[in-house]
């Protein structure tokens, strides 16, 4: 890491996960995908920072925490272009980007307000169809939802 005159807009950590470039509206979703509520270890946020990439920008910085891609993957959804940096001893050891998976299950909430998973106690499951512009389609009513309309649970 070059610190220079540059000053961090969130401290340092010496252990942890980073997730950066996370779209700024995008993280509450982040932050209820990851059941972030129920982690007691120290988390700081920051949230509508500038970004060259992506305007304003939010970051999480999770210390002790090391997630399985499966679980940290499910952010692809609402933040395709988040970037993970594995931190030990203060330094990045691994960068990684976030993948968006061929399935979901749970988590989004079918688009067709006449699905029956919108009516009835069924987790909702899809197919992406794009992986780029992350559309997915629903299992059961075959709806295709775009990530600008979808709703995260
Ligand atoms: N970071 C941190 N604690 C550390 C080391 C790094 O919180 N001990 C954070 C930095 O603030 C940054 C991210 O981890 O948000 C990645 O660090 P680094 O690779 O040094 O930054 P950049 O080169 O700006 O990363 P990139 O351009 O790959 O996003
Ligand atoms: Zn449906």
């Amino acid at each position: 890491m070059v610190m220079n005159d540059k000053k961090l807009q969130v401290s340092a950590i010496k252990d942890g996960t980073v997730i950066d470039h996370i779209p700024a509206s995008g993280l509450f979703n982040v932050i209820n995908i990851l059941r972030l509520d129920k982690i007691e270890k120290q988390i700081t946020f920051g949230t509508n920072l500038e970004s060259k990439r992506l305007g304003l920008k939010a970051i999480i910085k999770l210390a002790d925490i090391f997630f399985v891609d499966n679980d940290i993957n499910k952010i692809s959804l609402i933040a395709p272009k988040a970037k993970l940096n594995i931190i030990k001893n203060y330094e990045v050891v691994e960068k990684k980007l976030v993948e968006v998976p061929d399935t979901i299950k749970g988590i989004a909430k079918c688009g067709n307000p006449k699905c029956i998973t919108n009516h009835e106690r069924i987790k909702t499951k899809f197919t992406v169809v794009n992986k780029k512009k992350v559309a997915i389609k629903c299992h059961y009513c075959e709806k295709i939802t775009d990530s600008a309309h979808m709703e995260i649970f």
